[in-house]
């Protein structure tokens, strides 16, 4: 498993997944769901429909439509309410099942954002570590790749300091 470290906007990643920070009915909202939904075009929405929405810590899969990833993995976070209602569980099920269903289509290559950490205000720190645990700990074959997609300095730096011995590219 080859991780990478990148400060951009996901949806310009040729990659072939980016996993999306949904919410539980998929259909669309602001953030990273908003710009993943408008790089995409309304063919997303249409495919998200009929999916009946998704669980949080569950991903689903749709076509990636006019963005360069081949697949969207959408995948609801969960709320941060101070940490005692199994937020770091959840959280850590969303990058599991993103794998798991990467890996299930072939991917080779998934790229995430920083699941929960801008509007359901998980704290960033908490997050990055749970998230680069889960991807550490992934012992299948694909994907091949796995790039953490900071949107912020502040994002990059501290992933930058959890994969310290890992490929750092902006
Ligand atoms: N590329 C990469 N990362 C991005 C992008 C982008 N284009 N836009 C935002 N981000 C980052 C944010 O900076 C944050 O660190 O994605 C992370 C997740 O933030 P949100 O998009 O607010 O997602 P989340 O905290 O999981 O909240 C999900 O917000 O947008 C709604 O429909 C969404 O209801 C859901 C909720």
């Amino acid at each position: 498993m080859n991780i990478q470290i990148r400060q951009c906007d996901i949806t310009t990643l040729q990659v072939d997944a980016i996993v999306n920070a949904a919410n539980c009915s998929l259909l669309g909202g602001g953030g990273v769901d908003g710009a993943i939904h408008r790089a995409a075009g309304p063919e997303l929405l249409e495919a998200c429909r009929p999916l009946g929405g998704c669980r949080t810590g569950e991903a689903k899969l749709t076509p990636g439509f006019r963005l360069p990833a081949r697949y969207v993995i959408h995948t609801p976070g969960p709320i941060w309410h101070g940490g005692t209602a199994g937020e770091a569980e959840l959280l850590r099920n969303c990058y599991v099942n993103c794998l798991k269903v990467a890996a299930n289509f072939g991917c080779r290559s998934v790229a995430f954002p920083a699941i929960s950490t801008g509007a359901y205000r998980f704290p960033e720190e908490a997050a990055a570590r749970i998230a680069v645990d889960a991807v550490r700990n992934w012992s299948e074959p694909l994907p091949e790749v796995v790039i953490f997609c900071c949107f912020s300095e502040r994002q990059f730096s501290i992933y930058k300091k959890l994969c310290k011995d890992e490929i750092i590219r902006n």
